[in-house]
């Protein structure tokens, strides 16, 4: 599989940070970016096409808190029935372009009991439950075949912003993230088994991008907006409709935790 090329004006832009906007969280490109240019996904040769209607995306470059910055606003997952190889892709290509640091963000189902829907928990570690490995038959010559996955969030910068956090009192909870195909939610037996593994919030993307993005040596930072109580905590049914609900209600606290994370990187 080939790296697509890219425009010359976004290679020449040089961004150093990347920032994935998971779902309800597309908004901060255009919010907090002063953006330079856009590049719709269709418009990259090679690039995964999408299979859902109005699931198409872009790239949203420029600047933040000074940075040159990529966004992706909509990312590819794989219970859309794109192969592992394929939905990162688009990390290969931001490190082929200079990207250092990753931000990945996504909406995801509170496991742990302290958790209420709005907060945001900033990843620790991870657990892959997706069954397979974005890494399985990558035939490039970027990246270590067997990458060390001991510190896949980077810890000095995630002590910079637990510190911005205690000092802006932002309630920023730290946890295990653990990804599952989807798109079914979770059964109640399932978030008690996943309680048991040790996740403390659970979802659908993520993993895939953070393993390329280790394999690249670049550094990777994740926040989670937990959405929604896990199935069998909560209540009531599971909706992707209440997900977006509540990633809209908590736009300004997301933004601003993710422009501070930037400011920080
Ligand atoms: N489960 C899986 N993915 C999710 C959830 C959930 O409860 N909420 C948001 N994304």
């Amino acid at each position: 599989m080939q790296i697509p090329a890219l425009p010359v004006e976004l290679v020449d832009f040089k961004p150093e940070i990347g920032l994935i906007l998971g779902s309800g969280l597309g908004f901060f490109a255009d919010d907090r970016i002063e953006v330079v240019g856009r590049l719709p996904y269709d418009k990259i040769e090679g690039f995964p096409v999408s299979t859902v209607p109005g699931h198409a995306g872009q790239f949203v470059y420029g600047t933040l808190e000074g940075k040159r910055v990529i966004c992706m606003q909509g990312r590819f997952h794989y219970y859309e029935g794109y192969r592992m190889a394929d939905l990162t892709l688009p990390i290969r290509l931001m490190h082929r372009i200079g990207v250092h640091t990753l931000f990945v963000t996504n909406a995801a189902g509170g496991i742990n009991l302290d958790y209420t829907p709005g907060d945001f928990m900033m990843l620790s570690d991870h657990i892959n439950f997706l069954g397979t490995n974005p890494l399985i038959g990558w035939q490039g010559d970027e990246g270590v075949r067997f990458p060390d996955m001991t510190e896949v969030y980077d810890g000095a910068l995630r002590a910079r912003i637990r510190d911005w956090a205690k000092a802006h009192s932002v309630d920023l909870k730290e946890g295990v993230y653990l990804a599952t195909t989807g798109p079914s939610f979770e059964t109640p037996a399932e978030i008690r088994a996943f309680a048991a593994l040790g996740a403390d919030a659970v979802g659908m993307s993520t993993v895939p991008e953070a393993i390329v993005a280790r394999t690249l040596n670049m550094r990777v930072l994740g926040i989670s907006c937990i959405t929604n109580a896990a199935a069998g905590i909560s209540k009531t049914e599971l909706s992707h409709e209440d997900v977006s609900e509540t990633a809209d209600r908590v736009r300004p606290q997301f933004a601003d935790l993710l422009a501070a994370g930037v400011q920080l990187a």
